[in-house]
């Protein structure tokens, strides 16, 4: 499908730069020719030097070189290629071509081609649903720009959402789609922000493990990353939803758009959950600790030469059933719950589901070999009173989008908006 034919690969200055590198060797295996020019940003990520290797050919970078020009001039150049490749499209190169900029080799080679040009970009999910990054990829896609990606998934800089490269070989399915391969349904299109499909509706998602004090420098904790209620909590703002988050530590960036409540403490994700009624819907995905250390000691417990301390465990509250039990006025109309299990998943969530007082429960293998604590993927069972739903094993992000989808379709065949009063309820730990 690529034997022979040639493309220009326009490199700009983003961390998915090194991407490239994987894409030139995959283009060239399929025996597509490649020529690449750099912006002066994407020099800083990856050397015109390796890029050159792994192209067999010369880079271009600068437009006022005389020996370039004297071999191939910029406008020749942009004119002896069958399809003119942007990846990665930083933010900044998307702006310019939609301005019809051309202030560097790259984006005059943009300007001054006559073949088709398709873009993978890749920046901060923050950068890629800012409404000018929105507006110019609207204009590209108006001027016949063929994008591919980006995916959802986490970034280099810890956030969540759409704005990953598409991965090397789906652009080059993308190129091979270009040439009239069918392409994967899934790459069809730039991926638009989701609809504003849980505008008005506030909801409560907790996130992360909690730390149980055992003295002002020691905790008892778990191994949740946060990862997944973050995700949820973004997936659900990225659909207009009012979200407070409620998290306990974690190592994550609080998410684009979302009201962030950090707490340590079972007790202090209690109150703060309660604080923060009524709501029309609450998602328990944090990892409360069952237990708390009975007393907490109010110096450091120092190591003697006796025996050890024995810390005396009490139950913390249970989240979850007190707010999926609480009376009607301040009950969110949905309530979801967590149920992280090594063995008999599913049959486990359902006794949960029954024993809780929940709506659903979204029930995740933790075993060992599981990934799911700290990893980025998921596999899970979404429990209903009706019935019971097997997930692949996907990315955190997808599973937060199939869920914030699922909750989205539970408001639009139900519940009316609730008003959002506060409750007057004394703060601090119960
Ligand atoms: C470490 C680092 C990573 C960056 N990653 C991205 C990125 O992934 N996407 C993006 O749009 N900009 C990113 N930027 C910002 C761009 O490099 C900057 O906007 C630059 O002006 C882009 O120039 P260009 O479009 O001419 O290549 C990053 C900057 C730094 C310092």
């Amino acid at each position: 499908m690529l034997k022979g034919k040639r493309i220009l690969l326009v490199i700009s200055g983003g961390i998915a730069a090194y991407k490239s590198l994987e894409l030139i060797r995959r283009l060239r295996e399929r025996g597509a020719s490649v020529r690449c020019a750099m912006t002066k940003a994407a020099e800083q990520f990856v050397t015109p030097l390796s890029v050159s290797s792994l192209s067999g050919e010369k880079v271009s970078t600068d437009i006022f070189s005389l020996t370039d020009e004297a071999e191939m001039g910029h406008i020749e150049l942009s004119r002896d290629a069958d399809l003119v490749v942007v990846a990665p499209a930083t933010a900044n190169i998307l702006a310019r071509m939609a301005q019809g900029l051309a202030d560097d080799m790259a984006t005059t080679l943009l300007l001054a081609t006559d073949k088709p040009i398709l873009v993978a970009p890749a920046m901060n999910v923050r950068m890629w649903l800012h409404p000018a990054t929105q507006r110019n990829v609207e204009q590209l896609k108006q001027d016949g720009v063929a994008f591919v990606g980006p995916n959802d998934g986490e970034m280099a800089c810890g956030e969540y959402g759409p704005g990953r490269m598409a991965e090397p070989l789906e652009i080059v399915a993308a190129i091979e789609a270009q040439f009239g391969k069918p392409l994967p349904k899934h790459l069809m299109l730039v991926q638009p922000p989701p609809a504003q499909s849980l505008k008005g509706r506030k909801v409560i998602v907790t996130s992360g493990p909690t730390h149980e004090p055992i003295d002002p420098v020691r905790y008892i904790a778990n191994r949740s990353s946060g990862k997944q209620g973050h995700a949820i909590a973004a997936a659900l703002a990225a659909r207009g939803a009012e979200v407070i988050l409620v998290t306990g530590p974690v190592s994550l960036p609080d998410p684009p758009g979302v009201k962030t409540i950090h707490v340590e403490a079972a007790r202090d994700m209690f109150s703060a959950c309660f604080l923060n009624l009524p709501a029309d819907a609450a998602i328990f995905a944090a990892a409360v600790a069952d237990w708390r250390v009975a007393v907490e000691a109010s110096q450091k417990l120092k190591k003697t030469s006796d025996t050890p301390p024995t810390l005396r465990l009490a139950e913390n509250p249970d989240i979850l059933r007190a707010i999926a039990t609480t009376d009607a006025k301040r009950r969110p109309t949905l309530v979801v719950g967590f149920a992280a299990e090594t063995e008999n998943v599913v049959a486990y969530a359902k006794k949960k589901l029954a024993s809780k007082g929940c709506d659903w429960i979204v029930a995740n293998h933790v075993g060992e070999g599981s990934d799911t604590f700290g990893g980025d993927s998921n596999r899970v069972h979404l429990v209903r009173q009706d019935g019971v739903e097997d997930w692949p094993r996907m990315s955190k992000a997808e599973v937060a989008a199939q869920l914030a989808d699922r909750i989205a379709a539970f408001f639009s065949e139900s519940a009316p908006v609730v008003k959002l009063t506060k409750p007057k309820i004394s703060k601090g730990r119960s």
